[in-house]
């Protein structure tokens, strides 16, 4: 049997988005049962729904037609899951402040299975704080906000107010609903990206890395159920689930200081990021003119965020470390377990061609403390984020 779904629609012009909405529900096997607003209807018909849906609309109370069931609360024991979308102002107000004046929001009280909730409103308004302060309301309740562009829950800045896509809508539910949950609570720290360590106020040292191993990662473990921070040097990548936090920070010594602040609360830490090794003694206050004919920058060690956070770990952390090799690859990486007390390290080997820094594939041998080792086929980065993550998995302590 496939899972039942109410969809509550409100009165958006992103309504008719919620008709591909009911499709891609129906088509992936779900049933679906939709509420709809009076002001809903304005935009889209109750034809359209109950075509779709394949069930008859509920929209009014005391509708003479209705069964003698209290139709709300039969809905509500029948759903697995409530998606409201699009949620106007008015519906996210209703919901924080427990009025219940119509279908939807008297549907609301009653369920106690998750509840999605797909703001959809000019930007003017999804930015009042109002709107913001009964969003965060429903969050600390543990509604899912599916908070539009780059919400306010991904990383604390303010979106357009557009309703995120229907299939972004879909894999959301039906991640929670059917997919793997084996992450479930669990905290995960993943560093992603290159650092930039400043000569002058314009000039830096940086590397290659785009970032996009560290998000793939970041939203495969996010995807299982895990609370991810991700800590990331500059990248154009971006973080998209809602369970994922991002902080940014461009330089080693600022990374450092993000992790290891948060390193004890982790139960998996995986460290992809690239970060430099050196980093200038003496950065210039100003920009350097080109005056003599050649110059020299001196350079010391950075802080080595992988070897400190395991010399702090402790039992049941789990600690993931990459190693980027042009020669002696194994030698080294498997050294690298050690000297850094790491549980895997994850060699990316740039002799494969597809592998490594600026490529969408990967190739990757795990090497784990056992002694035991796992070699993945060249993969997009988002396969290779599985594979590692269920590695991690075989040796967390349970
Ligand atoms: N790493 C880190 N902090 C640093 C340098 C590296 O946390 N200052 C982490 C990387 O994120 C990666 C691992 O250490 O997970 C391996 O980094 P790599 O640069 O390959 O190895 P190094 O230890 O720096 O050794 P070498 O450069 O000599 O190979």
């Amino acid at each position: 049997m496939g899972k039942h779904v109410v969809i509550g629609i409100t009165g958006g012009i992103a309504a008719y988005k919620t008709m591909h909405l009911i499709r891609l529900f129906k088509k992936n096997g779900y049933e679906v049962r939709v509420t709809a607003t009076r002001n809903a209807l304005q935009f889209v018909t109750p034809l359209t729904i109950e075509t779709l849906s394949q069930n008859r609309l509920y929209t009014d109370m005391f509708d003479p037609n209705r069964t003698m069931e209290v139709e709300h609360i039969a809905l509500a024991d029948w759903a697995d899951a409530l998606v409201v979308a699009p949620a106007t102002a008015n519906i996210i107000g209703k919901f924080a402040h427990g009025i219940a004046d119509d279908a939807l929001s008297t549907l609301f009280l009653a369920v106690k299975k998750p509840v999605f909730i797909a703001p959809a409103m000019n930007s003017n308004m999804f930015e009042n704080t109002a709107v913001q302060d009964n969003i965060r309301l429903l969050h600390e309740r543990g509604c899912r906000i599916l908070a539009p562009d780059e919400g306010f829950l991904a990383c604390g800045t303010t979106g357009s107010g557009r309703m995120q896509e229907p299939e972004d809508i879909f894999e959301r539910v039906d991640e929670e609903l059917s997919g793997d949950r084996s992450l479930l609570g669990k905290h995960v720290l993943i560093t992603a990206g290159p650092t930039y360590e400043p000569i002058d106020p314009v000039r830096f040292i940086g590397n290659h890395s785009s970032g996009l191993m560290g998000f793939c990662l970041a939203e495969a473990a996010a995807r299982k159920g895990a609370l991810v921070t991700i800590v990331s040097g500059p990248s154009n990548c971006t973080a998209k689930h809602p369970n994922i936090r991002r902080i940014d920070v461009k330089t080693a010594e600022e990374m450092y200081q993000q992790c290891m602040q948060i390193a004890d609360q982790q139960d998996i830490i995986i460290m992809s990021a690239a970060v430099a090794d050196y980093t200038p003694a003496h950065p210039a206050p100003e920009k350097i003119k080109k005056e003599q004919a050649g110059m020299a920058v001196e350079l010391v060690r950075t802080k080595d965020i992988l070897a400190s956070v395991g010399k702090t770990k402790r039992d049941g952390q789990l600690l993931v470390g990459f190693a980027l090799e042009t020669e002696n690859e194994v030698e080294n990486a498997k050294k690298k377990l050690h000297t850094k007390n790491a549980d895997l390290i994850v060699l990316n080997s740039l002799r494969t061609a597809g592998a490594g820094f600026r490529t969408a594939t990967n190739q990757v041998t795990i090497f784990a403390k056992d002694g035991r080792e796992f070699a993945s086929e060249l993969k997009s980065k988002q396969e290779i984020a599985e594979e590692i993550l269920q590695t991690a998995q075989m040796y967390i302590q349970k």
